[in-house]
């Protein structure tokens, strides 16, 4: 008994730590962390962002998701943009979550150049992605946070860790809130991000299980609508024979309503069984996450609050801060 009390209150205030910790250096992140050191960074970042989007309106897809896909693997620290050295194990940028279909990584390394000519070893690269992805966000929905900054770079990336934190598109709605909550984020904040699949692309081999050979009774996904799903088909082929290499190059756009618009139309998909990946279409089947979904459908103003929050929520997971890691000098390489 005694033990049990003892272990409880020994859990307690490991968890109380695990907190304090995680809140000491989120807060340790502020709003114009540049303002005296390099006031141009974000100015360049945007720029940067601009141009590229408007050569190639893709782009600001590439960079959220590129935020997105960083923070969940080791925190904040531009580990995602690391390549992979020889005699090393692969770097995350190789893991096939990211390798071929994550974009943007030039956009960065532009950035980059352009910051470091001004202002040498100063601006962190997590930081220019956290710009980056908020830069994007506001080209492509007119949604506009402030950047809370001060991340600092890590030295590591492995290939292995990117599925042990990362959600795959096979994931159904119980095992996305875990991803999730491992990471301190709510139910809603999940729901509130798959919203970012209202713009970019997926590539066939991220849902074509759901148009050939679903499970034993079911050819097709019966949660995907016959009229969407007979299209998908025209795009994707069958999966080719075991050992054969498939279709890889071929992409859908994630939101055919308002492709390049990151706006809740995504929402309104769901509620027409036309999400395209599994772990989109999936938050219809809970009763608590489609109330979400129902609720942004019909709350756009609410959803794009709720948006630039997350990302900022998103942009605090296990940052480095203060002397931690260092200000890397070229993006893809630890120093
Ligand atoms: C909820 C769990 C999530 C899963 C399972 C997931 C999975 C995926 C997959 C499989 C793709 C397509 C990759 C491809 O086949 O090319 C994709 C694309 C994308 N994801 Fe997610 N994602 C999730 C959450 C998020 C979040 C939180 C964000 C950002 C806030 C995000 C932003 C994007 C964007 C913008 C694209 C399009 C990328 C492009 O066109 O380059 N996703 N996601
Ligand atoms: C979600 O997937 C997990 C793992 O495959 C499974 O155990 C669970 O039953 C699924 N939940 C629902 C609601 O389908
Ligand atoms: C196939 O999927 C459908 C829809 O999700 C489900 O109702 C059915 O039980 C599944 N069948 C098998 C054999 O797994």
């Amino acid at each position: 008994m005694a033990g049990s009390k003892l272990h409880f209150i020994g859990l307690f205030s490991f968890m109380l730590s695990c907190s304090l910790l995680a809140s000491a250096s989120a807060a340790s992140l502020k709003v114009g962390f540049y303002a005296q050191t390099c006031p141009s960074a974000e100015t360049i970042v945007r720029k940067a962002v601009n141009e590229a989007v408007s050569r190639y309106p893709a782009m600001a897809a590439g960079l959220i998701r590129m935020h997105f896909h960083d923070c969940f693997v080791r925190g904040c620290d531009a580990s995602v943009l690391l390549k992979s050295l020889p005699g090393n194990p692969p770097a995350e940028r190789d893991h096939p979550a990211n390798n071929p279909s994550l974009r943007g990584f030039e956009v960065i390394d532009e950035a980059k150049a352009s910051i470091e000519a001004l202002c040498p070893g100063t601006v962190s690269c997590a930081d220019i992605i956290a710009f980056a992805a908020r830069d994007s966000a506001y080209t492509a929905g007119g949604i506009y946070y402030a950047v809370p900054s001060g991340r600092r770079d890590g030295r590591v990336s492995l290939s292995d860790e990117v599925l042990q934190n990362l959600p795959t598109p096979f994931f159904n709605a119980t095992q996305l809130a875990q991803t999730f909550a491992r990471k301190g984020m709510s139910v809603d904040e999940m729901v509130t991000l798959s919203g970012a699949h209202s713009i970019g692309v997926a590539h066939c081999t991220s849902f074509s299980n759901r148009l050939y050979s679903f499970n034993a009774t079911h050819p097709q996904d019966p949660s995907l609508d016959p009229n969407y799903a007979a299209f998908l088909k025209t795009r994707c082929p069958p999966p080719p024979p075991a050992g054969a290499v498939g279709d890889v190059t071929t992409t859908v756009l994630l939101d055919v309503v308002t492709p390049y618009r990151l706006d809740n139309k995504y929402y309104s998909e769901l509620r027409h069984r036309r999400g395209l990946l599994t772990s989109d279409q999936t938050l219809m089947d809970s009763a608590s996450t489609s109330r979400m979904v129902l609720h942004n459908k019909r709350n756009g103003a609410g959803w794009s609050r709720k948006f630039a929050r997350a990302m900022v929520h998103m942009g605090s997971l296990d940052v480095l801060t203060g002397h931690q890691g260092e200000i890397r000098r070229i993006c893809t390489l630890p120093n």
